[in-house]
């Protein structure tokens, strides 16, 4: 069986990936390597985070892992949280914040277009490959909803009109930014005969 290592120390991160990949692909986390210290994520770009985590693991561990990232871009705010997105109202704030400070800046805004993107860097038998997955939508004028985590209640993906906080998780994590990307991850080691 395929084992890869997911470089987070989030155990709901790893259990919403885990439940997204074939049950042939063996998912863990970084505990199963004895990896407990902070991974740097310095970079200024989805990618670059991506990477510089997949790397420390890999460096590190020397097993195959990946790494992913996250943003929410707000085009009337030039992409705005984006890879800024977990600190985006200051490094001593959370979810609450951020989102108190997206809907401050949007407000009386009449462009409400927005999108988040998942950034997933695999390193596989030491080649390094990128995944991407997007979730078009746009951000309302307060929250909505009490699922999901982050920026889920200002967030209507397109299509729908329920905001990701408001939609059963197993139907979020059916459409949502972060299973396009590892969607396209499982299907790639689909065609490398992995599983
Ligand atoms: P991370 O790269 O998964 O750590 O995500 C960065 C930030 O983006 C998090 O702190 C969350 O605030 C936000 N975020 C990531 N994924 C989601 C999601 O699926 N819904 C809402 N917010 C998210």
């Amino acid at each position: 069986m395929l084992k890869i290592i997911f470089a987070t120390h989030n155990k709901n991160k790893l259990k919403e990936v885990q439940s997204m990949f074939p049950e042939q692909a063996k998912i863990v986390g970084l505990e199963e390597v004895g990896c407990f210290e902070e991974i740097p994520e310095t970079g200024n770009t989805l990618q670059a985070n991506a990477l510089e985590k997949a790397r420390h693991v890999h460096r590190n561990y020397s097993q195959n892992c990946f790494a992913d990232d996250t943003g929410l871009e707000i085009d009337a705010l030039g992409g705005k949280p984006g890879v800024f997105s977990a600190r985006y109202a200051g490094a001593d704030k959370n979810s609450l914040d951020n989102m108190h400070k997206v809907l401050r800046e949007m407000h009386s805004q009449p462009s409400r277009k927005a999108r988040f993107r998942t950034v997933i860097a695999l390193i596989l038998d030491g080649e390094e490959m990128l995944f991407e997955g997007v979730s078009e939508g746009e951000i309302i004028p307060e929250m909505r909803g009490a699922e999901g985590f982050g920026y889920d209640p200002i967030f209507i993906p397109e299509g729908y009109n329920q905001t990701y906080a408001e939609m059963p998780l197993e139907e979020k994590n059916k459409i949502s930014h972060r299973y396009k990307a590892i969607k396209m991850f499982a299907d790639y080691l689909m065609s490398l005969n992995y599983y």
